[in-house]
């Protein structure tokens, strides 16, 4: 199998609803996530990502459900472990849900799923969610005992966070790699998925890539930025392209 890019395309609710908030259906709201999905689509995502915030702050659940039923891609919903999300997941149907830490003051998702601590909630979701035909990751900081925790909840996947690899520089991103390689490894020979994301861009992609068992990466924020030169299709078709070297996930 090719390493898979999920685009995550929240950025573009972000900057709708800077300007349109109150309406984000109004006739002339801007940009539109669901022309987002297929721009992405046309440059060769292999699915979409998208996260409804409990405070709503980008997404909105009507843009979860137009994109579900009118894009025929594969879509990841990432949510937090609340009653709300599971109840929209449920709905929703997506193929994959990405269980995620949420606070309010966080700009972005800031660290991993506390999976050895909030275990039983966490088992409880994933199980819940399987039932109904749903695949489910829970994204993690590359530690082992959270891998560990992540295999006995039953989930088949786990996605790596990558924000400390991509917020340290050389050399001591070095020391990063190495515990994503580790965890990656770890988690390949318990029987897990291996995805990972967050922070990765165009340029430490490269040293990303030296991480083994990969199955897929998701990518927002560096992609978004850079479709504001090239536009999003061009923007996701270099970043695949900066995929296509690794080796396929052993
Ligand atoms: N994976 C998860 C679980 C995320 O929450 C996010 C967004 O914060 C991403 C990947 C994408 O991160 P980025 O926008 O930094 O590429």
């Amino acid at each position: 199998m090719p390493l898979l890019l999920g685009v995550n395309i929240d950025h573009i609710a972000t900057l709708r609803q800077a300007r349109f908030a109150r309406s984000p259906d109004a006739h002339n709201a801007e940009p539109c996530p669901l022309a987002a999905a297929f721009d992405a689509m046309a440059g060769g995502a292999d699915s979409l990502t998208l996260h409804v915030r409990g405070d709503r702050r980008h997404m909105q659940d009507a843009d979860a459900f137009r994109i579900r039923a009118e894009v025929p891609l594969p879509l990841n919903f990432e949510m937090g472990v609340t009653p709300e999300m599971l109840g929209i997941a449920l709905r929703l149907k997506p193929d994959f849900a990405c269980l995620v830490p949420e606070t309010r003051e966080e700009i972005s998702t800031e660290g991993g799923l506390d999976v050895v601590a909030h275990f039983e909630s966490t088992r409880a979701t994933v199980t819940t969610l399987q039932d109904a035909g749903i695949q489910v990751s829970l994204f993690i900081d590359p530690d082992l005992q959270q891998l560990d925790a992540a295999l006995r909840t039953g989930a088949g996947m786990v996605e790596l966070h990558t924000g400390c690899f991509a917020n340290a520089l050389p050399p001591e991103r070095t020391a990063e790699t190495t515990r994503l390689t580790t965890a990656a490894r770890h988690g390949h020979q318990a029987g897990l998925r291996i995805n990972a994301g967050h922070g990765l861009n165009y340029s430490n992609l490269t040293e990303l890539l030296t991480v083994p068992h990969l199955a897929e990466l998701n990518i927002g924020h560096s992609i978004i930025a850079m479709a504001l030169s090239c536009g999003l299709t061009e923007a996701v078709r270099r970043m695949k392209s900066l995929m296509a070297p690794y080796p396929a996930a052993s």
